[in-house]
C-alpha cells in the first residue's frame, strides 16, 4: 500500500571558526586535558564569534543542505529550527533562517527540547509532511551554548560547544515495504520530574535574565544510557528490525562513555556508531545533524542506508528516529 514518507534529500553543517582546546580551558578553570578526554572524550569545541548568532550558524548549514539536495530554497514551505539558544526570546530563530533563505511562504517555527531538539523537530516535520500539509521542509539544529555557560564552572563549561546542522526533507510516495526510503519511525518522550537535573537558571518569564546552564552530570549520565537504550529497543520492536540490520547509529554527542555504554548494552559494533564529539563537544540540538554531515562527508551515508538517530537531554526529553537514507 502506497504511503507518504519524508525522504532526506540533503544534509549540511557549520561550525564557527574559533576552536577552543582543552589546553586553553585548563588556563581558565581547574581542569586538565587528561580529565576532559578521559571523562567525556572531548578534545576541542567551536565557539561563535562576537555577534555571530544561532541563526547565522543555522543559515550556513541550511544553505549547504539545500545545495546538496539540489533544491531551490523557494521550494521549501516548512522551516523548523531546534534550538535552546534562540537569537531572541521571540520571534523564533526559524523565521530569521526562513527570511535569509528568501522564503516567504509556508510556516517557520522553533522547537525547544534541548539536546533532543533535533529528534523532536524531525518528528514534527515528518508528521506535517506525511499529512500533506507541507511538501518540503528544512530542519535545522543550531546552538550557541557558549552564551549560556558559566565559564567559571568546570563541571559544565568543558562539555559544550557551538554549531549547526540541517537536513532537507521531501514528502514522497513510497511502497510501504521494507525498502522504503525516508523516515520510518519516530519516538519522542519526556518526563518533567527530572527538570532540575539539567536546566538554565534564568528565563524571561522567571528571572528576566538569560541564565546559565546547571547540570547534575552524574545523575544525567545514569539516566542517559538507560533511557536511550530503552528508546532504541522500542524502535527496533516497532519496526521489526534487529540491531545488526542498522547500518549507522547517529547518536546525540554528549559523552563518549555514554555511547560506549549504549553500544555494550545493545551489542552494537563500535564502528557503526558515528562519534564526532571529540571535535566539537556537546552541541545540543546541533549534534545529530553535525554527526550526519560527518558521516555523509566520509561516504558512510549512501542511498539505502538504514540510520538510527537518538538523543536525550534536559527535561528530561529523549527520543529516536529511524530513517532509510
Ligand atoms: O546532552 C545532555 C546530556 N548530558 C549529558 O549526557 C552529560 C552527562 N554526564 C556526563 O557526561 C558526566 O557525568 C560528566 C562528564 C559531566 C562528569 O563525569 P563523571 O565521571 O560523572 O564525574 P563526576 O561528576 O562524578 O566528578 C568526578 C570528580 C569530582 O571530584 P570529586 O568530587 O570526586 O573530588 C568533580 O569535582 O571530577 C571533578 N570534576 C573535574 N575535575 C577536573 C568535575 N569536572 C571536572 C573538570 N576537571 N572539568
Amino acid at each position: 500500500m502506497a504511503v507518504m514518507r519524508s525522504v532526506i534529500r540533503g544534509v549540511g553543517a557549520y561550525l564557527p571558526r574559533r576552536i577552543l582546546t582543552n589546553a586553553e580551558l585548563a588556563q581558565m578553570v581547574d581542569t586538565t586535558d587528561e580529565w576532559i578526554v578521559e571523562r567525556s572524550g572531548i578534545s576541542e569545541r567551536h565557539i561563535a564569534a562576537d555577534g555571530e548568532k544561532t541563526s547565522d550558524l543555522g543559515i550556513h548549514a541550511a544553505h549547504q543542505a539545500l545545495v546538496r539536495a539540489g533544491i531551490d530554497p523557494i521550494e521549501i514551505d516548512l522551516v523548523i529550527c531546534a534550538t535552546a539558544t534562540p537569537d531572541r526570546t521571540f520571534p523564533a530563530t526559524a523565521v530569521r533562517i526562513q527570511k535569509e533563505l528568501g522564503i516567504s511562504k509556508g510556516a517557520a517555527f522553533d522547537v525547544q527540547a534541548v539536546c533532543s531538539g533535533f529528534v523532536y523537530a524531525l518528528t514534527t516535520a515528518d508528521a506535517l509532511l506525511r499529512t500533506g500539509q507541507f511538501k518540503r521542509a528544512i530542519v535545522v539544529g543550531a546552538e550557541t551554548f557558549s552564551r549560556i555557560l558559566d565559564w567559571s564552572d568546570r563541571t559544565t563549561c568543558v562539555l559544550f560547544g557551538d554549531g549547526a546542522g540541517a537536513v532537507v526533507l521531501e514528502a514522497q510516495p513510497q511502497t510501504g515495504g521494507r525498502n522504503d526510503r525516508g523516515i520510518l519511525n519516530t519516538i519522542i518522550r519526556s518526563d518533567g520530574r527530572y527538570e532540575d537535573l539539567l536546566y538554565v537558571d534564568g528565563g524571561p518569564g522567571s528571572t528576566k535574565t538569560v541564565g546559565h546552564l546547571r547540570m547534575n552530570g552524574r545523575e544525567v549520565f545514569r539516566h542517559a544510557v538507560q533511557k536511550i537504550s530503552g528508546v532504541i529497543e522500542e524502535t527496533l520492536i516497532a519496526t521489526g528490525y534487529a540491531a545488526d540490520e542498522i547500518d549507522l547509529f547517529v547518536p546525540h554527542q554528549a559523552n563518549k562513555r555514554i555511547l560506549d555504554g549504549i553500544a555494550k548494552k545493545l551489542n552494537v559494533s563500535p564502528d557503526k556508531i558515528v562519534v564526532t564529539l571529540n571535535k566539537h563537544g556537546n552541541t545540543s540540538a546541533a549534534s545529530i545533524p553535525l554527526a550526519l554531515n560527518h558521516a555523509f562527508e566520509n561516504h558512510k551515508l549512501g542511498e539505502g542506508k538504514l540510520v538510527l538517530m537518538e538523543a536525550m537531554g534536559g527535561g528530561f526529553t529523549w527520543g529516536a528516529v529511524l530513517a532509510r537514507w
